[in-house]
């Protein structure tokens, strides 16, 4: 890879994260792209999940369902066009194991209302904001051009998503709160990622 040219894409600034992505993390993803592939439809799937979960605890919240419905319509849209490249390379939605990513962020989500929907949306939109820069590093590394395009497609709307949950979060909680929260939300996304877990995932 060319490292002069990933050094300025590391630069293109991503609200949130505290650390960029290693170059570690791309060699390794890009040297396993099936594992990735597999690992991106689960990361579809449970995002998909995640924002159904959240319409279910808030089914009457304000301004909610509105958003987050067609979030998880969108996710499910993703998975099925990531699922189709698997079937056409002749694979399946096979078991992944997770790397520890995702659970230590959710360890994280204050257990009481009203923070715990605060803590949500701000995991969720992390979450949403590692996947975009990662995409992005995967839509400009891959060797794999139909990868590739469908990285550069899917990054637009990860960014999207991640605005929504900025923007619910927002719209409901004191400022000075809010990036408390955030700060200390962010730091732990970006320490779950310092030691990178061995098996190639989105998320390693
Ligand atoms: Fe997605
Ligand atoms: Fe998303």
């Amino acid at each position: 890879m060319d490292s002069s040219h990933f050094q300025v894409l590391r630069q293109s600034k991503i609200r949130w994260l505290i650390n960029k992505t290693s170059e570690e993390w791309i060699n390794l993803a890009i040297a396993n792209p099936m594992e990735i592939l597999l690992d991106h439809a689960h990361c579809e799937r449970k995002a998909a999940g995640v924002a159904l979960q959240l319409m279910f605890r808030y089914a009457s919240e304000p301004g909610l369902s509105e958003v987050l419905s067609p979030l998880a319509r969108e996710e499910l849209e993703h998975f099925e066009r990531v699922l189709s490249i698997l079937s056409a390379r002749g694979r399946k939605l096979e078991k992944l194991a997770s790397p520890p990513y995702a659970s230590i962020l959710t360890k994280n989500i204050c257990k009481d209302e009203p923070l715990r929907m605060l803590d949500s949306f701000l995991v969720a939109g992390l979450i949403e904001a590692r996947s975009h820069e990662r995409m992005q590093l995967l839509s400009k590394y891959s060797p794999d051009v139909e990868l590739r395009d469908l990285y550069a497609d899917l990054l637009k709307s990860e960014a999207r998503h991640f605005g929504i949950y900025w923007k619910l979060a927002d719209e409901r909680f004191d400022k000075n709160i809010l990036n408390s929260r955030l700060e200390s939300l962010a730091r732990v996304e970006s320490d779950a990622l310092v030691e990178m877990h061995q098996e190639p995932r989105m998320h390693s």
